[in-house]
C-alpha cells in the first residue's frame, strides 16, 4: 500500500489485510451477536432478517463504500473531511453537519455500548466461578435479573470496560489493534460454530423451529417499525453514520479496492450475525424461553448451553471472552472520532483528550445503567433511557446521516471520478447510479418518515 496518500500525524494502516480487519473489527460487535438476534425475536423473526439482509446489501454496503471514499479524499477527522470534500467540489461547508451529527451519534451510542459490553465482561467472571453448571431458563434468567437490579455490579463493570476502551484508544490503535483483531476474530468465529453445532445437536427439533422463525418469511410480521429497525440496524451493524468508517477511510492508500473490500465486510458482519440467531433461536425454543426477551436474550439463553455441555465452563469462559473482545474493538471505533475532534480543536494532548471524553461517556452511561433499576420510570415518549439513546441514535440520527452521506455522494460529487475510483463497468456504474441517488434516498427519507410517525 502506498503511504504517499496518509495521513502523516494518525495511525495507519500496515497493509489491505489490516485496515479490512480494522473495519470488521469495528463492523462486528455487540450489535451482531447481542443485538441482531433480540432484535430478530422482538420484530416477528424471518421479515425482520430478510430485509436486515437486504438492506445490508443494497443500502449498507453502497455507503459503506461511499465513506471510505468520501473520507480517503478528505484525509482527516470525519467534520474537517466532509468540510474539504465539499469545499473541493464547490459546495458549502455546512455538509460538516454530516459529520457534526455523524460524532455526536458514536458518542451517544459509546454510552450504553461500554453498559452493555460490561454485562459481557462480567459475564466472564460469571462464567469462570462456575456459576451456570446445570442451570435452567428459569436459573439464567433470575441471574440475569438479579444482576440488572444490582447498581454496583453493573458500574463496576461498565468502568472496567469503558476503563479498558479509554486505555487501548490513548496509547493508539495501530499494530496492537491490528494484531489483536487478527487473533481474536477468527476465534470468535469458531466459538460461534461450536455454539452453532451444540444448538443443532442439543436442541432436537426446536432447531427446525429456530430456522423456521429466522428465515420462512412472515411478510405479515412486516410493519413500519420492523423496517425501520431494520434499517437502523444495518446501520449500526456496519458502523455507518457516525463518521467511524470516514474516519477509517481517511488512514487509506489509493491502491485499495473499496468495493471487493467493503463486499467482504458485509458478508462478514451478516454471517456472524445469522451465525448468532442460529446458535440461539434453538435455544429459546427447546427451553420454552420468549423470543421477544429482548436486551437481556443472549444473556440469558447462551448460559444454559455452556452450563450444560461438556467443557461448557471453559467453551463460556471463552465466548464472553470474545464478545468481550468483539465489543472492545468496535468501542475503540466509537470512541477514536471524538477524541480525534477534541485534540485537534483544542491544545489537549490525546491522553488528555482521551481521559476527557471517556468521563463524559462514562457519565452518560450510568444513566443508562440506571434505567435497567432505579430510574425504570424515568420515560422519554414511553421509553427509558436505555431504548431512548438506542432509539434516537439507531433509528433517526444514524438514518439522517447515512442519507447526508449518499445525497453528498450522488448529488454533489463529480460521479465520473467515482467511477473511476470504484473501477466500475458502465453496466455497474449505472446500477450504483440508481441506488445512491435514487432508491437509497428515497428508502431512507420513506423510513425516517414512516418511523417518526409510529
Ligand atoms: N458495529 C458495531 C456492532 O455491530 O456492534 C457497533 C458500532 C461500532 C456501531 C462502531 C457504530 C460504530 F461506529
Amino acid at each position: 500500500m502506498s503511504t504517499g496518500t496518509m495521513k502523516k500525524s494518525h495511525s495507519q494502516w500496515s497493509s489491505r489485510m489490516g485496515f479490512m480487519l480494522a473495519a470488521a473489527g469495528s463492523a462486528v460487535g455487540l450489535g451482531n451477536i447481542w443485538k441482531f438476534p433480540y432484535m430478530a425475536g422482538q420484530m416477528g423473526g424471518s421479515a425482520f432478517v430478510l430485509t436486515y439482509l437486504l438492506f445490508m446489501f443494497i443500502i449498507g454496503m453502497p455507503i459503506l463504500v461511499l465513506e471510505w471514499l468520501i473520507g480517503r479524499r478528505g484525509q482527516k477527522n470525519p467534520i474537517h473531511t466532509m468540510e474539504d470534500v465539499a469545499v473541493s467540489e464547490g459546495h458549502s461547508k455546512s455538509w460538516r453537519w454530516v459529520g457534526i451529527i455523524g460524532v455526536l451519534g458514536s458518542f451517544l451510542i459509546l454510552s450504553f455500548y461500554s453498559v452493555i459490553g460490561g454485562w459481557a465482561t462480567d459475564y466472564i467472571v460469571l462464567a469462570a466461578k462456575g456459576t451456570f453448571e446445570g442451570v435452567n431458563g428459569k436459573t439464567t434468567a433470575l441471574i440475569f435479573d438479579n444482576f440488572k437490579a444490582d447498581v454496583g455490579s453493573l458500574l463496576t463493570w461498565h468502568t472496567v470496560f469503558m476503563f479498558a476502551t479509554a486505555f487501548i484508544v490513548a496509547l493508539g490503535v495501530g499494530a496492537g489493534l491490528e494484531r489483536g483483531c487478527k487473533l481474536m476474530m477468527p476465534g470468535l468465529g469458531i466459538l460461534l460454530l461450536v455454539l452453532v453445532g451444540y444448538a443443532i445437536y442439543a436442541s432436537g427439533p426446536a432447531f427446525y423451529k429456530a430456522c423456521d422463525f429466522l428465515f420462512t418469511p412472515n411478510w405479515s410480521a412486516l410493519n413500519g417499525t420492523a423496517i425501520l429497525a431494520a434499517l437502523g440496524h444495518a446501520f449500526f451493524s456496519l458502523s455507518l453514520g457516525m463518521g467511524i468508517m470516514m474516519a477509517y477511510g481517511s488512514y487509506l492508500g489509493k491502491d485499495v479496492d473499496l468495493l471487493s473490500t467493503a463486499r467482504t465486510v458485509v458478508i462478514l458482519d451478516v454471517v456472524v450475525a445469522v451465525l448468532s440467531g442460529i446458535a440461539i433461536f434453538p435455544l429459546v425454543f427447546a427451553n420454552g424461553l420468549e423470543p421477544a426477551a429482548g436486551p437481556g436474550l443472549i444473556f440469558v439463553t447462551l448460559p444454559i448451553a455452556f452450563g450444560n455441555m461438556i467443557g461448557g465452563t471453559v467453551l463460556g469462559i471463552l465466548f464472553f471472552i470474545f464478545l468481550t473482545f468483539a465489543a472492545l474493538t468496535s468501542s475503540i471505533s466509537l470512541l477514536e472520532p471524538t477524541v480525534e475532534l477534541l485534540e485537534e480543536k483544542t491544545h489537549m494532548g490525546r491522553k488528555t483528550a482521551t481521559i476527557v471524553i471517556s468521563i463524559l461517556i462514562w457519565a452518560l452511561g450510568i444513566a443508562c445503567i440506571l434505567s435497567f433499576n432505579k430510574w425504570a420510570d424515568v420515560k422519554f415518549f414511553d421509553k427509558n433511557i436505555f431504548d431512548s439513546l438506542d432509539y434516537l441514535t439507531s433509528k433517526i440520527m444514524l438514518p439522517i446521516t447515512g442519507l447526508g452521506t449518499v445525497i453528498f455522494g450522488a448529488y454533489m460529487m463529480k460521479q465520473k471520478r467515482i467511477q473511476e475510483e470504484l473501477n466500475l463497468t458502465n453496466f455497474w456504474f449505472k446500477i450504483w447510479r440508481v441506488l445512491t441517488s435514487i432508491v437509497i434516498p428515497i428508502a431512507i427519507v420513506a423510513i425516517l418518515v414512516f418511523g417518526l410517525q409510529h
